[in-house]
């Protein structure tokens, strides 16, 4: 087994000293030509080489494999809290050949506290397939690598940029942002549109030299100042050409993911009434308000039909008779102000419709159903929503209702 070539030490940020240096870089395409910008990547290579960060572990040396546990130790990890895992699986796997031929319990002993835990199944089957199919030496085409487990499109270019020079576009969340705030690009990047528009703005502005110091200084720059709450932009580099500094939007830009529109439901529910009893019924074990005891309700709860309560209501009249009738005779039917009830998941309409009865079908008395005192419905362990409403309608009417 060969060992790797022991890691080069200077200009971290630069070029790596003794490896190839891959030009990949594509002959500029017609819809990268509008983004071409080479002032862009001419102020963050000066502006990382003095402010950026070089002192990183993962930074001393060009190590494909370093580079590699490095990127993938950091896709969702804090640097502070990566470095000292790093350090130790480096200590106990030296190479990709070490870390090929570990027992995978091993790896995720290494990796236990870190989290995200496909990331360490990954690395190892990465390794292995690394020396299956490349004998241990990573590509630095990152199409390659990027055919690899647990290798991204972004990871991919960081890698082999990092550690061959290969001119290619990283694009993570930290780039996000540093795009959506210099451009000014309004869309959310999590949609499928917005992220290719920033691919080929990422491409486009890749430098011919210093990808190294170029990629560090995106990840540099996002990091230490273009952060996502407090940028600093009297330090920024980018100051000059930053839309969002310009327009005073830093807050809004990026663009936050879009909040799912709240759940509405609705339900009728019948508060029969007898005199000064209320019938009740309980709701079966699982589901909303499980096993408690509740009023009966039409037809479940049904998707939210809008603002026109009432008429939503009116025009389930019918039904709303037939169903109260199975209880007795009907006296009076009265349909009560709509009120909301929200749950963690969804906000609830409850159309409450109240049915008096001259005459009480005894059959009712049943099963799930049962007639409880309004005097003592308070003690019952009814939802809270059911607890209001019979309270109000102690109020209302005068019924004899203590709470
Ligand atoms: N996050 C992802 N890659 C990184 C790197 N090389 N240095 C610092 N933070 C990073
Ligand atoms: Fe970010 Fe401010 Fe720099 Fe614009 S000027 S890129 S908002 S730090």
């Amino acid at each position: 087994m060969k060992s790797k070539a022991s890691s080069s030490k200077a200009d971290p940020a630069g070029q790596p000293e003794c490896q190839p240096e891959i030009q990949s870089q594509p002959a500029i395409s017609p819809n990268l030509t509008p983004y071409v910008d080479p002032g862009f990547s001419a102020a963050l290579i000066t502006w990382q080489k003095k402010y950026g960060r070089h002192g990183l572990p993962w930074q001393q040396s060009h190590e494909a494999y370093r580079v590699w546990l490095s990127e993938i130790m950091l896709q969702q990890t804090q640097v502070t809290a990566v470095i000292p895992y790093y350090a130790r699986f480096l200590e106990t796997f030296p190479t990709v050949f070490d870390l090929a031929a570990a027992p995978v319990e091993q790896v995720m002993e290494h990796w236990a506290g870190l989290g995200y835990y496909t990331r360490a199944r990954n690395l190892h089957q990465c390794a292995k397939q690394l020396v299956d199919i490349y004998q241990g030496k990573f590509p630095a085409d990152p199409a390659l690598l990027q055919e690899l487990p647990g290798i991204g499109r972004s990871t991919a270019a960081a890698i082999t940029a990092f550690s061959y020079g290969t001119v290619a576009a990283i694009l993570d969340g930290n780039v996000k942002r540093v795009f959506a705030r210099v451009f000014g690009i309004d869309g959310y990047p999590g949609t499928k549109p917005v992220e290719d528009n920033m691919w080929l703005r990422a491409q486009a502005l890749l430098p011919a030299q210093e990808i190294g110091a170029y990629t560090q200084g995106l990840m540099d720059l996002g990091a230490t100042l273009c952060t996502r709450s407090s940028p600093k932009c009297p330090q920024c580099p980018f100051q000059l050409r930053c839309v969002a500094y310009a327009q005073g939007r830093t807050a809004e830009l990026p663009v936050r993911k879009p909040k799912k529109a709240q759940k509405e439901k609705q339900a009728i529910m019948l508060l029969v009434q007898d005199g000064a009893e209320v019938l009740l019924e309980r709701r079966p074990p699982t589901g909303i308000w499980g096993g408690l005891l509740s009023l009966p309700e039409l037809a479940g709860m049904q998707e939210y039909s809008g603002k026109d309560d009432a008429f939503s209501v009116d025009a389930q009249m019918t039904t709303v008779r037939a169903r109260a009738s199975r209880f007795g005779d009907i006296a009076s039917i009265q349909v009560l102000p709509v009120f909301a009830h929200v749950f963690t998941h969804f906000k609830l309409h409850i159309l409450p419709v109240h049915v008096q009865l001259k005459k009480r079908d005894l059959e009712v008395a049943e099963g799930e159903h049962g007639w409880h005192p309004l005097s003592e419905a308070m003690q019952l362990g009814l939802p809270a929503p059911i607890k209001t409403l019979l309270s109000n309608l102690g109020t209302q009417s005068q019924l004899p209702f203590t709470d």
